[in-house]
């Protein structure tokens, strides 16, 4: 099938690759010219495992192509999809400008039956948005020419996207029409080998799932961060917690992990979004609310940690001449994505307290300079960062950081301090090899973190 994809991003990228894998003909557009200039020479502008091999390999096979060329991507193909980015405006709605920009040149371009697909995350009720604004150029132009638009949200994991596109737990399909939905099967069904894993439903309901969808993740890891609040205040081990619910099939394991809070870019902004789209229905969305507050709090409490440990009241800047090493900084690991990753606002608060920070992260080094600069130093050796500093933070659970060399790092640390945001250690064994342990919700006494 001849498709073209708006948007070469993270969901853009990883599903021109993933389309053109199962055969079909696609053409990727974006308006950043430097981005689609490196990309048909094969320079790929973010990190995604297994991403940079599928795009070069279909590149040579002439399966994909990469274009500024917009009216020549939308002549040329059946299916245009729209994955372009919906960050959030000033008052937290998603901001659909790049996505209505697409729809307006598709209007403009069209020379027959196309059907448009919306996979950027958008709010209930943008598929007519769209459908106008195409309608509209349609007008201008007078042509009469049919088309449908779709719902498809996107649900893949930075980190895991190539999976997660070739292997879909599902593909929700919004939709008013029986022949669309049939060519939109048609193009998944290469992905649906083992299972038809297709929902096909009406398009306001789709676009409803993506929203509620993060909104559920989102939710799991405030509700989690605040009951390792409470273990941590009550002599309880969140971990063991964890493990005791998440052994119920009603509750499952997944996102039941404490840490620093959400960030990156879809949680934070898809949760202000409903908020908003709830606001200017009448309607208080009173728990996410909660969870954002949560969140927002959340971020602070590695610093707090840090400055409680470290820290001289009598000091204007309670941690002035302390040096914090810092192990992560992407919002999760397998990427180097920065957006809204907790670890910048734990190292501005570390900054703000007159800390010097040196960080470490495997891929995230090139971003983490856009928002630092000069005003922290970086290394790509985890250990290097140690020498002299007063404690060690663990920011993202990269795996390089599961089971490090505790002896070197007990050795280079000028006091063997860790505060660890992603409870990677046995606090038990942590202490017992002289080190100053510091997890979220979890008491270092007792045995539930130390038998396995
Ligand atoms: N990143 C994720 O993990 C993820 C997962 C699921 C859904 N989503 C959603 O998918 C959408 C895209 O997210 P992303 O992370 O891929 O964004 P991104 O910022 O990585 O990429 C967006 C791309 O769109 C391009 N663009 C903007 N206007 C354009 C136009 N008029 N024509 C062509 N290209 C244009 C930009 O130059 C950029 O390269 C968002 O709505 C996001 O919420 C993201």
């Amino acid at each position: 099938m001849k498709i073209c994809i708006f948007g070469a991003g993270y969901v853009g990228l990883v599903a021109a690759a993933c389309f053109a894998e199962s055969g079909n003909n696609v053409i990727t557009v974006d308006i950043d010219q430097a981005r689609i200039e490196n990309l048909k020479q094969g320079i790929i502008p973010i990190y995604e495992p297994g991403l940079k091999e599928m795009i070069l390999r279909n590149q040579a096979e002439g399966r994909l192509s990469f274009t500024v060329d917009m009216e020549d991507a939308i002549k040329s193909s059946l299916v245009c999809f729209i994955a372009v980015g919906t960050p959030p405006g000033e008052d937290g709605s998603a901001d659909l400008k790049h996505v209505l920009g697409v729809a307006r040149s598709i209007g403009s371009a069209m020379n027959g039956f196309k059907i448009i697909v919306d996979k950027s995350t958008v709010p209930v009720g943008t598929a007519d948005k769209v459908r106008a604004a195409i309608q509209e150029e349609l007008t201008a132009r007078g042509v009469n020419l049919e088309f449908d638009v779709v719902s498809n949200p996107e649900f893949l994991k930075e980190g895991a996207a190539i999976d997660d596109f070739m292997k879909p737990d599902r593909v929700v399909i919004g939709c008013d029409n029986v022949r669309t939905a049939e060519i939109m099967k048609e193009l998944y069904d290469p992905f649906m080998r083992k299972q038809n894993r297709m929902i096909i439903m009406d398009i306001r309901s789709a676009e409803m799932t993506k929203y509620a969808a993060n909104a559920m993740l989102a939710t799991r890891i405030s509700f989690m961060n605040q009951i390792a609040g409470m273990c941590e205040r009550m002599g309880a081990d969140v971990m063991a917690v964890r493990e005791g619910i998440g052994s119920d099939s009603r509750i499952g394991y997944d996102f039941l992990f404490p840490g620093p809070g959400y960030g990156g870019s879809c949680f934070p902004k898809d949760v202000k979004a409903l908020i908003k789209t709830a606001e200017e229905a009448n309607y208080d969305f009173l728990l996410l609310k909660a969870v954002e507050e949560v969140n927002e709090l959340q971020k602070d409490v590695l610093a707090a940690k840090l400055i409680k440990l470290l820290g001289s009241p009598d000091q204007e800047q309670s941690l002035t001449g302390r040096i914090i090493a810092c192990w992560g900084l992407s919002f999760k690991p397998r990427t180097d994505d920065m957006r809204e990753a907790p670890a910048i606002t734990v190292i501005e608060h570390l900054l703000a307290a007159g800390a010097t920070v040196r960080v470490h992260d495997p891929e995230a080094l090139k971003e983490a300079r856009k928002y630092f600069g000069d005003r922290i130093e970086y290394s790509s050796n985890q250990y290097d960062i140690l020498s002299g500093a007063d404690a060690l933070t663990i920011i993202t659970d990269w795996n390089e950081y599961r089971n490090p060399d505790f002896e070197r790092i007990h050795a280079a640390l000028k006091t063997p301090n860790i505060v660890d945001g992603r409870n990677l250690y046995k606090p038990g064994r942590m202490v017992a090899s002289g080190f100053t342990y510091i997890p979220l919700g979890r008491c270092s006494s007792g045995i539930s973190g130390e038998v396995k």
